[in-house]
This record gives structure tokens, C-alpha cells and sequence, in this order.
């Protein structure tokens, strides 16, 4: 840590500034090698005047003064998209905040909190800004709170989690976007005049259609190893609006947080509007460097159990779909034994009498062992994976239910739905109401009674297989504005309650594939499903692009038969993430086998630099027929390259890919790994020593004439 940083800190630490109209003042947030400066006015407005680099002396930072109010509110003399916007009681819908007092605390060396409190020049309405710096990571978290003492509640109807301006020649941007099985498809912009919006509108999950998280790039599109940039993700698993407002001065505004999109928010007098947080780094050194940083931060403070392993598996989704019973899932423990992954996660089909669930018509929402299927119910299934030497995992669905199930027999208006239009279906379901606290109630019992009856199950993965259509609460009444956010409190509200009993337990986050790929759920969850489409050549796409905002730990990728790929460059593909298999052990030819079981014993050696090294994206898919990543531990004695040829046309000449993140006056041994029973190493630097600065500029011939291949490469510096 620099020592002006801590004596800043110290300083600011003790200073609770009450603001008086005199001369203009600084409030001055740093991160290692980024700052952000903003200027109290003499009149006390608030002014953002400064984001880029970590230049000292602090004062320098400032020229820019004034240049655009921060955190700026409609209906008054503001003509662009405000942050805030506000309904009073009395109708009129103006702001005028000025602020109050500021105010750094010092969490300890790493972190400091500014809290800078903005008053209404006449309604008694105070915003609190908040901005929590993560020195050693380079990243800042942002919200709001927002409160009033009106006599009867206002209506917000803009509530951004953050306002940032930039001042550049020109602004790219990095989007990300797509659809069920397709998503992260990444697209480059250049912003213009006027505005640009990334939102979605699904309600119960934040991403498919749209990404809640993008590159912006300044005076120019960034690489992975240059350019100035600002990456951004909101931390909320339902509706999200981005917009990027670019002004006749060719400043650039971006506005974060939920999508104020049919969500006027009533707010009681006295309650706290809390908007989730918008987390961003800047980076002067391009994406990679702005990635590891998330990657960082997400590991040491964003994701739950983020430094610690997590478990191989095998599921048994892809192979058996519902089509199975005890016998075959006993035999299933077997083969994940087999394979020597650390647990058996079982899918949907296994619940449900009335209505069994053997397909996706029936079922969902009676939480009861289905008795044809498990006659000896999930205690004996636990106890029996345990006995065969692997955890025992489960697949829940807690917040829908089939409309042909006992539960929705017994309660109707437990659903979503509007009260004089048809009810509204997606894969044959529809939501539950979890704002209702008897409904929040259900749902929370459910899980604990689950986990209370069979203490050994090790696992969840937690399934959201549908987005909100004709969204009506029977419990919101006249409320119903308030819907789309309050679903979302609800179930953070049920995940913090089973979360302060179970803190330990791993649990993946799925939303019909990649529908929930946030840190607003990641804060509760040890992983996230990116998709459903395990197509390796597919997902070398996907897993890039969300590898800028997410470390590999907490990707999971499994072994599928999805696509018609060599099983070595499925795994391959998987192994970027945290490995899993979703297949038919059963049917493994001999060697598909032996090849897999060294996979998974190769994967268990490495994860540690897989899920907590530093990430480097070599060679990206969208630019070339071929990608490569790599991964380094910390202290740069052990490194594991991946590197993928996807369609070369015939006599491609690849140049050797160069390797990051090494040290240059190491030697390191360079070793294929991953090698398919038969096969010779194709590397022709195979089982040879390099120096770190050789393998940094001139590099490796991993690249084949071959589609669809891959290599696996283990970098070793020399004791
Ligand atoms: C959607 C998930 O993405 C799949 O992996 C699987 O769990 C199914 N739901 C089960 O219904």
C-alpha cells in the first residue's frame, strides 16, 4: 500500500465534513492507480470533475471543476437523462439537491467508504451517495439511498445506482448480447450524439436478450493490452438499464442501475430506497488489466466463498433428462467415482406425486421425492453417494410452479399474474409471488427443510427457467409499480435468511442457461450457469466474453455431447472454467474414459491457477480462427495456457501466440498436457525450458492447421 494512500485515508477517516457556502471543496476517491474527484460548488452543488488515472499531486485532478453536475436530478434546469427524478406529494416533480455533509470512512488498509449526504434546497428528501473504493483491486462500488419525510409516500421514477462523466475525443462501446444458448455475442460501437440504452425487461432475471455489464472505451477502441477504458456491471438480478448520453459538448454521461421501465416507485415516508451497486474499474492498460481487476475484487469481496476450491461434478441432466430412477442414479455414483469428480449433482424430474414431474407440464412446486422414482426418498440417495466416495448435490427451482401442481391447486394466488387477462405461460410455468411474505415464507421453508432433513446434501444448483410476462402481484394491490423491483428484494431477502444459516454451502446460480450472471446474485451464490449451450465451439465465445467481468471459479462448464467435437477439445474448452460432465459415462469408449479420468485428476492439480490466477486473454475468437487464455498463479511460478483452432481456411500460417503474465528472467519448463491415449504431444515446444522472456516475445506454436483442435499447456518455472 503507498503511503499517501493510507495518509489520505487516515485524514479523510477523521474528517466528517458539514458543508458551508464558502470556497469550492474537494472529495477525492482513489484506488492504486485510478481516481474519481468531486467538487462541492460554493452554492453546494454537487460536480463530478474528474475519473481517469491516479496522477498525485490530487489537486491536479481538478481543472475540470465544474463540468457536469453529478448525480443530476429531473425537472429542474438539467436537460439530459437525470439520475434521480422525483413526484412529490404535492405533484410537483423537481429536485434541487445540494449537498450536506461528506464523509470517508476507513474500512481498513484496502477499502474506504465516501458517503456524501445531498439535501432538497425545500422537500424534505435526502440522497446518500455511496462510493466504496477497493484500493489494491482498482474498483469502486456505487449507490444510492434514497429517503423522504413527505407526509404521504412520492414517486420515484428514475434511480440510477451511479452517474459517471467522461470527457474524451471519442467513446467505444463493448456490448454483449444474445439470446437462450447464444449468449455474450460481443459488439463494438462507436457512441454518437444523443443516447444509447442497454436494458432489459424480464423481470425475474437480468440478462439474455441484453448484458448487464459493458467495455467503454475512450478516444479510441481498447485492446487487451492498451487503451483507457471503463468496465462496468450492475449488481442486480432483474430489470437493468445502461445509458450512455453523449452531449453537444461531447461529454459522455452513463447512468447505471434498475430499469426505471414501468417501476415508478412508491416510497413511504421514512424507508430507505436502496439502489443495488454498480461496480466499475478504470483501466489505462486495456481490457485484460481492467478484467483482472473485476476478477480480483469479485474473488476477494464480490462472490461468496470466492478464494475458496470448488467441487468437479458430474450432473445427470444432459444424459437422462427426467427418464430416471434409483437404480440408474446409483449407478450414476458410480461413474462420477469413476471419473474421480467430487460430486453427483442430480437435475430436475426428481419431485412431485399428484402431478409427477416427467417432463416439463407437471410438478414444479411440490418440493415432495417423487415416490415411483426415489421410493426410499433423498436421505437414502445421499446416503448412498456418500457411501461411494462422492457428495451428493440437488436442483431446485424454489421460485416457480406448474399450473398443474398441488401447490398452485391450494393457492392460486400465489402466482404472478394479471386478475382479468389470461394467465400468461413460459415453459409451462409461471412465477411465484415471493413479495408475499407467506409466499417468501413457502419458499425459504422449502430449501431449509430440505437441507434440515438431509444435512449431507452438499450442493444447489438453484434454476430460474423463466423471465415475467403479464406480471401482476394479487399482494402488491394498488402497488403494482412496484413489483418488478420488490420480486428482487424478496429474493435476496430469502437468500440472506438461508445464507445466514447455510454460509458454507456451494450453490450455482441458473436461469434457463446464462439468465442470472450477476454479482447481485453472486454475493449469495458460489457460481453461475453461462449457458445452456455446452457446444464447445460455441462456448469458447461465451466463456470469453463473460470472462471480462467474472473469474474462471465461478463459470461452470461442463463435458456434454453438445456439438460434434473430439471429447479432448470438450474438455479442453471446459477445463477454462470450473469443470464439470454432463454425459453418459456409461457409454465412454475405454479410452474416452481413461482420457476424461486424467482430465479431471490434470483439472484438480491446476484449478487453483485456474480460478484464482491472473487471466490473460491472448488471442480473441471474434478476431481470428483461433483463441487462447491463460492463467498464472501469483507469484508466476505456474501457468496453464489454453489454445483453441477453430475453422482455419486451408494453409493458414499461424504466428506463435505469445504468452502474459510471465517472469521474464525465469526459465520455465513448457509441457502439452491433456493428451488423448495414443496421442503425441503436437506442441513442438513439448517437454522443453524457455525463459519467461522468450515465451513472452516469441512464444508458442500452439495453433494447428486442424478445426476444432485444442492444446493444453502447463508452464512450470524451473526450482
Ligand atoms: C435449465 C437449466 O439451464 C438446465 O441445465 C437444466 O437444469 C434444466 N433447466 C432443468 O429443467
Amino acid at each position: 500500500m503507498k503511503r499517501n494512500h493510507l495518509y489520505c485515508g487516515l485524514i479523510l477517516a477523521m474528517l466528517g465534513v458539514q458543508i458551508s457556502a464558502s470556497a469550492q471543496k474537494q472529495i477525492d476517491i482513489q484506488t492504486s492507480h485510478s481516481g474519481l474527484v468531486f467538487t462541492v460548488a460554493p452554492n453546494n452543488k454537487l460536480y463530478q470533475s474528474y475519473l481517469g488515472k491516479n496522477i498525485q499531486p490530487a489537486t491536479v485532478r481538478t481543472a475540470n471543476a465544474t463540468a457536469r453536475e453529478a448525480y443530476a436530478q429531473g425537472g429542474g434546469s438539467f436537460l439530459f437523462q437525470p439520475a434521480i427524478r422525483m413526484v412529490h406529494t404535492d405533484g410537483s416533480a423537481s429536485l434541487d439537491l445540494r449537498v450536506a455533509e461528506y464523509h470517508t470512512t476507513r474500512v481498513n488498509d484496502n477499502n474506504s467508504v465516501t458517503r456524501i449526504v445531498l439535501k432538497d434546497s425545500v422537500y424534505p428528501v435526502t440522497v446518500q451517495l455511496f462510493l466504496s473504493s477497493f484500493y489494491k483491486e482498482d474498483v469502486i462500488k456505487s449507490w444510492a439511498v434514497i429517503s423522504h419525510k413527505e407526509k404521504k409516500p412520492v414517486r420515484i421514477t428514475n434511480f440510477a445506482s451511479s452517474m459517471l462523466n467522461l470527457h474524451a475525443d471519442s467513446y467505444w462501446l463493448t456490448q454483449f448480447h444474445g439470446d437462450w444458448a447464444e449468449e455474450m455475442h460481443e459488439e463494438d460501437s462507436k457512441l454518437t450524439s444523443g443516447m444509447k440504452v442497454i436494458d432489459s425487461k424480464l423481470g425475474s432475471r437480468a440478462n439474455m436478450y441484453q448484458t448487464p455489464a459493458f467495455l467503454l472505451s475512450l478516444n479510441g477502441p481498447s485492446t487487451e493490452t492498451e487503451g483507457e477504458l471503463v468496465a462496468g456491471t450492475l449488481a442486480w438480478s432483474g430489470n437493468f438499464q445502461f445509458v450512455f448520453e453523449v452531449d453537444e459538448k461531447n461529454q459522455l454521461n452513463v447512468l447505471s442501475g434498475i430499469n426505471p421501465y414501468a417501476s415508478d416507485y412508491q416510497l413511504e415516508p421514512n424507508t430507505d430506497f436502496t439502489t443495488p451497486e454498480f461496480i466499475f474499474t478504470y483501466s489505462a492498460k486495456g481490457r485484460g488489466q481492467a478484467s483482472r481487476n473485476l476478477h480480483n475484487w469479485a474473488r476477494n469481496h464480490g462472490v461468496l466463498n470466492g478464494k475458496g476450491s470448488r467441487y468437479t461434478l458430474l450432473n445427470n441432466w444432459e444424459a437422462t433428462q427426467f427418464d430416471f430412477d434409483e437404480q440408474k442414479l446409483s449407478g450414476l455414483f458410480d461413474e462420477a467415482r469413476l471419473l474421480g469428480t467430487d460430486l453427483f449433482l442430480l437435475d430436475d424430474g426428481w419431485f412431485a406425486n399428484k402431478y409427477p414431474r416427467n417432463d416439463d407440464h407437471a410438478g414444479l412446486g411440490d418440493w415432495q421425492e417423487n415416490k415411483k422414482k426415489l421410493p426410499s426418498g433423498l436421505g437414502h440417495l445421499v446416503k448412498e453417494a456418500t457411501a461411494k466416495g462422492v457428495k451428493f448435490g440437488i436442483w431446485l427451482e424454489p421460485e416457480m410452479l406448474n399450473p398443474k401442481s398441488e401447490l398452485y391447486e391450494k393457492h392460486p394466488n400465489w402466482v404472478l399474474k394479471l386478475q382479468n387477462r389470461p394467465e400468461d405461460y413460459f415453459r409451462n410455468q409461471l412465477v411465484l409471488d415471493i413479495i408475499n411474505p407467506e409466499v417468501s415464507e413457502f419458499v425459504y421453508k422449502m430449501v431449509d427443510d430440505m437441507l434440515t432433513k438431509n444435512p449431507g446434501i452438499a450442493y444447489i444448483k438453484w434454476d430460474c427457467n423463466r423471465m415475467m410476462t403479464n406480471a401482476g402481484s394479487p399482494y402488491l394491490g394498488e402497488k403494482q409499480s412496484n413489483l418488478y423491483i420488490d420480486y428482487v428484494r424478496s429474493l435476496y431477502a430469502i437468500l440472506d435468511r438461508l445464507r445466514k444459516k447455510y454460509p458454507e454451502l456451494p450453490m450455482m446460480l441458473c436461469s434457463g442457461g446464462g439468465g442470472r450472471t450477476d454479482y447481485g446474485g453472486l454475493k449469495y451464490f458460489t457460481e453461475f450457469w453461462p449457458s445452456d449451450n455446452t457446444d464447445p465451439y460455441d462456448r469458447i465465445f461465451i466463456q470469453w466474453g463473460y470472462s471480462y467481468f467474472f473469474p474462471a471459479n465461478t463459470i461452470a462448464c461442463h463435458v456434454t455431447s453438445w456439438g460434434k467435437q473430439s471429447l479432448k477439445f470438450r474438455t479442453d474448452v471446459a477445463m477454462m472454467g470450473r469443470l464439470g460432465y454432463d454425459i453418459d459415462v456409461a457409454r465412454m469408449p475405454e479410452n474416452d474414459l481413461k482420457f476424461s479420468q486424467q482430465a479431471v485428476a490434470s483439472y484438480k492439480n491446476l484449478s487453483a491457477v485456474i480460478g484464482q490466477g491472473d487471466q490473460y486473454r491472448l488471442v480473441n475468437p471474434n478476431q481470428q480462427q483461433r483463441a487462447a487464455v491463460m492463467y498464472v498463479d501469483s507469484n508466476k511460478s505456474k501457468a496453464v495456457l489454453f489454445a483453441y483452432t477453430l475453422q482455419p481456411r486451408y494453409s493458414t500460417n499461424w504466428t506463435p501466440v505469445k504468452l502474459q503474465g510471465l517472469e521474464a528472467a525465469k526459465l520455465y519448463m513448457v509441457k502439452e498436457i491433456n493428451l488423448y491415449p495414443g496421442t503425441q504431444a503436437s506442441l513442438p515446444e513439448h517437454n522443453k525450458q524457455y525463459t519467461g522472456e522468450y515465451l513472452m516475445n516469441v512464444g508458442l506454436q500452439v495453433s494447428s492447421a486442424n478445426p476444432l483442435t485444442s492444446t493444453v499447456v502447463e508452464i512450470t518455472a524451473a526450482p
